[in-house]
C-alpha cells in the first residue's frame, strides 16, 4: 500500500520585533537591515520602539486573527534604549502566557526572547527554532474552531 503524503503544516507566526534588535528591519546599526530574516517566510513582522510596548492584548489579537504562534523580540538586559522597556515585558509576558492558557492554547505558542545586539544572526536563528516549534504544535485550536484560516 503506497503511503499518503502529506502536506507539511507551514504555521501564521506573528513576531513583534524590538527595531533595536540586530537583524530587525528597522535597524541599520545591525548591518544586516538589508537581509530580513522575514522576507519571504509565513512570519508577519510586526517592528515596535521596544518590546515593553507590545501588551498582552496585542499578543491576545494575533491569536484572535488566525496566528498560530507569537514571538515578541527585544534587547537583552541592560541593553533596552528605553531603560526598562525590556524589564516591564517580562512581567507583561507573564500575564499574556496566563492569557493563552485560559485560551485553551499550548504555552509553546508563545515565546519571548531577549537578544544581545552585537549577535546579529539571533534574530533569524531564534525565529526559525520558534517556526519549528509552533510547526510541531500544528494549527492553532483558535483557527480550528473559529474558521480563521
Ligand atoms: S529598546 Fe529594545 S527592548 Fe527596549
Amino acid at each position: 500500500m503506497k503511503k499518503k503524503s502529506r502536506v507539511e503544516f507551514s504555521p501564521r507566526v506573528v513576531a513583534f520585533v524590538c527595531k533595536w534588535c540586530s537583524g530587525s528591519d528597522g535597524n541599520s546599526e545591525g548591518g544586516s537591515a538589508k537581509k530580513s530574516p522575514f522576507k519571504g517566510s509565513q512570519v508577519s513582522s510586526v517592528s515596535v520602539m521596544c518590546s515593553g510596548r507590545v501588551q498582552p492584548g496585542f499578543v491576545l489579537s494575533a491569536f484572535e486573527l488566525g496566528a498560530d504562534g507569537v514571538i515578541i523580540c527585544g534587547c537583552e538586559r541592560g541593553s533596552c534604549h528605553y531603560s526598562t522597556g525590556n524589564e516591564q515585558q517580562l512581567e507583561m509576558f507573564e500575564t499574556s502566557k496566563n492569557l493563552i492558557k485560559i485560551l485553551g492554547l499550548e504555552p509553546e505558542r508563545l515565546k519571548l526572547e531577549l537578544l544581545p545586539p552585537q549577535d546579529t544572526g539571533a534574530l533569524n536563528r531564534v525565529t526559525e527554532e520558534f517556526l519549528s516549534q509552533v510547526r510541531k504544535a500544528g494549527p492553532s485550536p483558535l483557527r480550528r474552531q473559529g474558521g480563521n484560516g
